[in-house]
């Protein structure tokens, strides 16, 4: 087994680390408080190839593995989660899909400019009665012949009204249930298409969440990504890469929120010593340095089966599982660490706490990754 990263894999996550510093933390608290999306580093993000990472260069992207993602995810999300999630989404849900399954004349159209930074893209699967029951959806893509008429509304979607392409899913042919999904590409600005306001959010309040609404919106046949009915599958392949790059942003909160603590407990005084002399604080920090390297290790060792054509769903899924419930406790840990300077915001760590909550429920619950790798051990 081999367990160091290649130096390439190490420049990498050192690019990522300098950017979160230099670019993500300043503001990032006032982000948060005033939910303003992070366009400036996001362009940023893309000009540095963070935007199509996976993505091969013919199309704009920088070629690098899904290792070297993940490594990115960590360090962006140690300081910005709501901007991390936005490089996830484009990333994973939407240029993996496009260049996976999309055909040439689509991701010449879409997934160049997606991959560059040019534009960011939106996964649009939740409805208000679909979450995570998502064979069960609602809105409708009707065969028209030469296009499709879609009608309905998608919930919680990530980079709702900054995105300008989205992936949306809609049931054209509801007797033959997920048989029957189509995956569409729709364009920001087609007639019918109307963006809802802005969900305020407990957590990753500077990525913006919108409902999106469908009326008769003409979606032509050539934005159907793979065959007829491959729409439910397409958005299930997608999620297993999605789920490392969620994983990889749980990782990276439980981290930065572990780095904060460490540093907190060698410069506070109490009792006469400081923080880090005091084996009930020592105990904590050991807890998280273990969770946070299991965590890590679980979302590598997914990407590494990503990376060499392996299957990897229930890797995925265990990954982000355990990263998601490690962001979980480490972040109450860290604040309670912090005292009352962790309940308020200079501190970061509160935010940290808010945001990591977000991990347990999108891209699927924990219950829902629970359902994949219990499948994965029974089958
Ligand atoms: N790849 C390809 N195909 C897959 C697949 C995968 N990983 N997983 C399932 N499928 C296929 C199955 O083979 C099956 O096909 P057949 O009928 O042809 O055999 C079909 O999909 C249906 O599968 P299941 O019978 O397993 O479906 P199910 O109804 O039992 O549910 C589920 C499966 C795992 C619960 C699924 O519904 C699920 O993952 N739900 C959660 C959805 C989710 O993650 N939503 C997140 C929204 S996106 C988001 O959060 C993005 C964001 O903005 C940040």
């Amino acid at each position: 087994m081999h367990f160091e990263l290649s130096e390439e894999q190490k420049m990498i996550r050192q690019a990522a680390r300098d950017f979160a510093q230099t670019e993500l933390k300043p503001g990032v608290i006032e982000r948060d408080e005033h939910q303003k999306f992070p366009a400036e580093q996001i362009k940023k993000l893309g000009e540095l190839g963070f935007m199509g990472m996976m993505v091969s260069p013919e199309y704009g992207g920088s070629g690098m593995d899904a290792i070297s993602y993940s490594l990115v995810m960590e360090e962006l999300s140690k300081v910005d989660a709501s901007a991390s999630v936005v490089v996830s989404v484009n990333n994973s849900l939407v240029c993996y899909g496009l260049e996976k399954y999309g055909n040439e004349e689509q991701k010449q159209k879409y997934l160049i400019p997606l991959a560059t930074g040019e534009v960011i893209g939106a996964f649009c699967l939740s409805e208000p009665e679909a979450g995570s029951d998502a064979t069960s959806q609602r809105t409708t893509a009707i065969d028209m012949g030469d296009h499709y008429l879609l009608n309905g509304t998608k919930n919680w979607i990530t980079n709702g009204s900054t995105a300008s392409t989205y992936i949306v899913m809609a049931q054209t042919d509801a007797s033959k249930k997920h048989h029957g999904i189509n995956a569409l590409i729709v364009e920001k600005g087609m007639e019918g298409f109307t963006i809802g306001p802005k969900e305020n959010k407990m957590g990753i309040r500077g990525s913006d969440t919108h409902s999106l609404m469908f009326t008769d919106v003409k979606v032509p046949k050539a934005n159907r990504i793979g065959e007829e009915g491959f729409g439910f599958k397409f958005a299930m392949a997608t999620l297993e890469g999605g789920r490392i790059g969620i994983a990889s942003q749980a990782l990276g909160i439980a981290a930065g929120a572990y780095e904060l603590s460490v540093q907190y407990a060698k410069e506070r005084q109490a009792f006469g010593k400081t923080l880090a002399d005091l084996q009930a604080i020592q105990f904590k920090l050991a807890d998280m340095a273990t969770e946070i390297d299991a965590a890590r290790l679980l979302c590598h060792r997914a990407a590494w089966l990503k990376d060499n054509g392996q299957l990897y769903a229930q890797a995925a899924s265990m990954a982000k599982l355990f990263a998601s419930e490690t962001a979980m406790r480490t972040t109450v840990e860290a604040v309670q660490i912090h005292g009352g300077y962790g309940y308020v915001k200079e501190y970061h760590v509160e935010r940290l706490m808010r945001d990591a909550k977000i991990t347990q429920i999108y891209e699927g619950t924990s219950e829902i990754q629970r359902i994949v790798i219990s499948r994965g051990v029974l089958k």
